[in-house]
C-alpha cells in the first residue's frame, strides 16, 4: 500500500489514486491517507467517497506518529509527509493559525485532544517562550517579544484573538520594519504552530518508525517547508544504511511552479529508496 500521512486537502492522495489506476495496479485497499485534522478527514470522506466505497483507500484520523497502527502490518511500498499546515486550515477564519482574522487562540490539528495555544501561553515562563520563538521560528526579536507577551499576560491585557496577539508582536519591532512585506508576526506564528502542534518530534517519531517498516524497493518522500523540517529529514535519511538517496540534493520548485504556485518557494522534497 501507498500511505499519504498528510492526506490534507487530498491533492496528493488524488494524484496517487489516478497514477495508480494509470498503471493499471490492483486498487483494492491501495492508498491510505492519514491526518490528524479531524476537519480534513471529514472533508476526504465527501470528495472521496467512491474510493473509499470500492476499498481503494481508507482514510484515518491519526497523527502520522501513530499512523502505523492504521497499516496493520500491509506492507508499504510508498509513503509520502507534505508537512505544515494545509490551505484549508491557513484560510480557516476559527482554527487560528492565521492573523488576517480575529480567530481564537487555537492553532490546533487536532481539535480533539491536543492544548490550544491558548493553553499553552497561560502558562508558559519568558524564557521557554522565547526560546521557543527563536528556536522555531529564528526570530531575531524573541527576547522582547517573550517579554511584551508575558508582561501583558500579568496585567491581565492577554490579546484575545489572532489579530490582536499579531498586533502586539508587531508592536516591539522598529516602526519602519512593521510595514515590510512579510508581516513582522510571521515568524512567530510559525513557532507557536510548531510547538502547539509538537511537529517535530511528530516528524522525528515518523521517520525512525517508518524507516524500516517500508518494503524492499519502496520509496519514502517527505515535502518541507522549513529548514528544522529538512534538516530533521535530511539528517536522519543520511544516517542509515536501510535506503539509497538517488540525490543528496533536494528537489526545489522551478521558477515556473513559484510563479503559479508561490507556496512553493520555500518546498524542499527529499526521497529515498529501501535496498
Ligand atoms: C501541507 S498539508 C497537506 C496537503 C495535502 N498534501 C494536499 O494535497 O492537500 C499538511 C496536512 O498534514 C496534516 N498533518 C500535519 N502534521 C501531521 C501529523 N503529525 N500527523 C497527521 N497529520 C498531520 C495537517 O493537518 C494538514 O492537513
Amino acid at each position: 500500500m501507498i500511505v499519504d500521512c498528510t492526506l490534507g486537502g487530498g491533492g496528493h492522495t488524488s494524484s496517487i489514486l489516478k497514477k495508480m489506476k494509470a498503471l493499471h495496479l490492483n486498487m483494492k485497499h491501495r492508498v491510505l491517507g492519514l491526518d490528524r485534522d479531524p476537519d480534513a478527514i471529514a472533508r476526504a470522506k465527501i470528495r472521496f467517497e467512491n474510493e473509499i466505497r470500492c476499498g481503494e483507500l481508507e482514510v484515518v484520523h491519526s497523527s502520522f506518529s501513530q499512523g502505523l497502527a492504521a497499516v496493520n502490518n500491509r506492507p508499504i511500498y510508498g509513503i509520502m509527509a507534505d508537512l505544515g499546515i494545509s490551505s484549508d486550515q491557513i484560510d480557516s477564519e476559527t482554527r487560528g493559525f492565521s492573523f488576517r482574522y480575529p480567530a481564537p487562540l487555537d492553532m490546533r490539528m487536532n481539535t480533539h485532544n491536543d492544548n490550544s495555544l491558548a493553553d499553552l501561553l497561560a502558562t508558559i515562563t519568558e524564557t521557554e517562550l522565547s526560546d521557543l520563538i527563536w528556536k522555531y521560528g529564528e526570530e531575531r526579536f524573541s527576547r522582547k517579544i517573550a517579554r511584551k507577551l508575558i508582561d501583558l499576560r500579568s496585567k491581565n491585557e492577554f490579546p484575545k484573538d489572532t489579530l490582536r496577539l499579531a498586533d502586539a508582536i508587531a508592536s516591539v519591532f522598529p516602526p519602519p520594519m512593521r510595514h515590510k512585506r512579510m508581516h513582522p508576526a510571521t515568524q512567530t506564528f510559525q513557532a507557536l504552530r510548531i510547538a502547539v502542534n509538537e511537529e517535530l518530534l511528530e516528524l522525528e517519531i515518523l521517520v525512525q518508525k517508518i524507516l524500516p517498516a517500508v518494503h524492499t524497493g519502496g520509496r519514502i518522500a517527505v515535502l518541507a517547508f522549513h529548514s528544522l523540517e529538512d534538516r530533521v529529514v535530511k539528517e536522519t535519511l543520511r544516517n542509515q544504511e536501510l535506503y539509497s538517496l538517488p540525490s543528496r540534493k533536494a528537489i526545489q520548485a522551478s521558477d515556473e511552479e513559484i510563479e503559479a504556485n508561490p507556496r512553493s518557494r520555500s518546498a524542499k522534497l527529499r526521497f529515498a529508496i529501501r535496498k
